[in-house]
């Protein structure tokens, strides 16, 4: 024993807070502010003096969503790259409870009731792209200006606030439909991760 536990209590400590670090590439949070983190456990392995296996638990949001291997492996990564000792890392994948993701759902949409582009020094821009008359070019300029800004190094959103005839995922190559978080839409990312 020392002053801070036994060592696998210190293990899990400093593993969950290199939790911290990963980022749920959804949510665009990290793991452990989302509460995915439920436990992790380190058991003092046979096989050597400074090596442990170390079982983290994870809750996920949606069950079985596609985006549970990047999870996955950046926490595998985490634990891999642990300085202090040789960890063996065992990923137990879950789901979050309805009880517990309703209360994240809700804390999410309650931060983003307050539009976020009035806070004074944002640098964030909004650009709207309008016409009246239909198939003149919005969704084309739209996609072209968002791969343009995104070369350039800053943070891209689109929205097509076309419902009907929305053609930005097609311009996109986008596939996949957005995940529903228990009412709240999640975007779909394009050209890359964050
Ligand atoms: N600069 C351009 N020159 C020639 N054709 C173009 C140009 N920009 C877009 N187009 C073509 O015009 C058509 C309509 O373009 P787009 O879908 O971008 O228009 P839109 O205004 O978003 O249409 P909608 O009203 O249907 O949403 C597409 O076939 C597109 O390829
Ligand atoms: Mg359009």
């Amino acid at each position: 024993m020392t002053d801070n536990g036994t060592i696998e209590q210190r293990i899990e400590q400093q593993v969950y807070e290199r939790l911290s670090h990963v980022i749920d590439p959804e949510l665009g949070r990290s793991v452990t502010d989302l509460g995915m983190i439920p436990a992790i456990k380190a058991v003092k392995s046979d096989d050597g003096a400074n090596h442990y296996d170390l079982t983290v638990h994870v809750e996920l949001t949606v069950p079985g969503c596609p985006l549970s291997r990047t999870i996955s492996e950046r926490i595998t990564q985490a634990v891999l790259t642990y300085p202090d000792a040789k960890l063996t890392p065992n990923i137990e994948i879950g789901a979050m409870s309805r009880d517990k993701l309703e209360k994240l759902v809700g804390e999410l949409k309650a931060e983003r009731r307050q539009n976020p582009f009035n806070k004074p020094g944002t640098k964030t821009r909004i650009f709207a792209i309008a016409s009246g008359k239909g198939g003149v070019g919005k969704s084309s300029v739209t996609a072209n200006l968002a791969a343009t800004f995104s070369a350039l190094g800053y943070d891209t959103a689109a929205i097509d606030a076309d419902i009907y005839g929305f053609s930005l995922p097609s311009l996109f190559g986008v596939h996949s439909r957005p995940t529903d978080l228990n009412g709240m839409l999640m975007p779909v990312v394009a050209w890359g991760s964050r």
